[in-house]
């Protein structure tokens, strides 16, 4: 590994962006290549086996860009296929998921509490969170909850209305969420309405704290780059930002997720297969 290869960062589609974002604020002399799977988006909703082909096939085109570091952006993907994809890379690059380092955010922060999550029915019924924090065996008590709406609402541009405020509300009342005294945001979409998942608490008089998994990711890879002086130090190559299948809507929802909208580039990733 070499501090001036790109950071390879992959998710089902656009909505990995939030997590490029937040690499990109704390590492701006990166360089990046990120891919979206837009063919096969959602992942929330496919098998574990159908997500762990597309990880490892995604994992070796990254590898191909000579990236140091391959993130999985996707919480359902991070469930799905961290350890199939992290045995196929070896020592070719460091794979980062979104679940590990949340994990350990907690065990640092959260002890003798109870922690939500909230994510796709994937990353819910998958239960990696849940086995991982319990094999911290520390006094942390867990809950989680599929919230299959948001991902869709949150594409179709509804949000910080009364429409969105209302299906935040109802799932965050849901009696599984209970006495928490952390949610955790177990989706890439899920930063887009930080900010009413906030004020849905404060309006009920309750001091939740909200755990960004982007946020938690993309300073945990901070520190492992500085650790072991990958940092680059050359001027950032130029960005790319790879999907298996091009819209026009798909690149116009890039302004919501990274900020600002960027040029999506078309790969034949899946044509190589047939
Ligand atoms: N990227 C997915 C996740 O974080 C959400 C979208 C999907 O279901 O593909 O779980």
């Amino acid at each position: 590994m070499k501090s001036n290869q790109p950071i390879g960062i992959f998710d089902s589609g656009i909505g990995g962006l939030t997590v490029a974002r937040a690499v990109k604020k704390v590492l701006p002399g990166e360089s990046i290549v990120y891919f979206g799977d837009t063919a096969h988006l959602p992942y929330g909703d496919k098998s574990t086996a159908a997500i762990q082909a597309y990880s490892v096939r995604i994992a070796e085109m990254l590898l191909k860009q000579k990236c140091k570091v391959i993130l999985i952006a996707c919480n359902s993907a991070s469930s799905a296929a961290y350890d199939l994809v992290t045995e196929y890379v070896g020592k070719k690059a460091k794979v980062f998921d979104v679940i590990n380092p949340t994990v350990d955010f907690i065990r640092e922060n959260y002890q003798d509490e109870k922690v939500g999550l909230i994510g796709t029915k994937q990353t819910v019924s998958a239960g990696v969170y849940a086995r991982k924090i319990e094999q911290l065996k520390q006094n942390i008590q867990f809950t989680s909850l599929a919230t299959p709406l948001l991902v869709p609402m949150i594409e179709e541009g509804i949000y910080d209305d009364e429409i969105s405020r209302n299906i935040i509300g109802k799932y965050l009342n849901d009696p599984l969420l209970e006495e928490i005294k952390s949610l955790i945001l177990g989706c890439t979409h899920y930063p887009i309405i930080k900010e009413e998942i906030r004020e849905y608490y404060t309006q009920q008089n309750k001091e939740i704290e909200i755990i960004d998994s982007a946020e938690t990711v993309a300073l945990a890879l901070k520190s492992f780059l500085e650790y072991h002086q990958l940092v680059n130090k050359e001027s950032a190559g130029s960005d790319q930002f790879l999907v298996s299948d091009f819209t026009e809507s798909f690149e116009h929802t890039t302004k919501t997720f990274f900020g600002k909208e960027v040029h999506l580039e078309q790969i034949p990733i899946w044509d190589e297969l047939g």
